[in-house]
């Protein structure tokens, strides 16, 4: 799986930096014995696309259920809008999602 970010505007003023909407780091999922991530960490800034590259099976729709909530991984901190979600409630959870 390859993980591609391509900035499609500059973000970046003299006065202000570059807010991270997405922070990922050493995330850890398996399923059993499989293990589908494995100490994924990346950072998606404000005003980026992300593209997510690879095989069938691969992780993909893991990752992303992993970011919005649908699937609890097993280890590494996920990071939204600044907030670390690793161990909020599912009450906290759903305010951030609604963003
Ligand atoms: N709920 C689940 N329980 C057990 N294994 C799962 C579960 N969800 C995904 N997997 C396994 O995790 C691996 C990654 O699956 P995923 O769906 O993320 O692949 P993908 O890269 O999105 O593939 P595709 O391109 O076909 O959509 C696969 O081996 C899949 O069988
Ligand atoms: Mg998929």
């Amino acid at each position: 799986m390859k993980i591609m970010v391509e900035e499609n505007k500059p973000v970046t003023t003299e006065t202000s930096e570059k807010s991270v909407v997405v922070e990922m780091k050493n995330l850890k999922k398996s399923f059993g014995e499989k293990k589908v991530l494995v100490d994924i960490s990346l950072k998606i800034y404000k005003g980026e696309n992300l593209v997510i590259l690879g095989k069938s099976g691969t992780g993909k729709s893991v990752l992303i259920k992993c970011i919005v909530g649908l699937l609890e991984w097993d280890e590494g901190d996920l990071i939204l809008f600044g907030q670390n979600v690793s161990n909020l409630k599912r009450n906290e959870l759903s305010e951030i999602r609604k963003k």
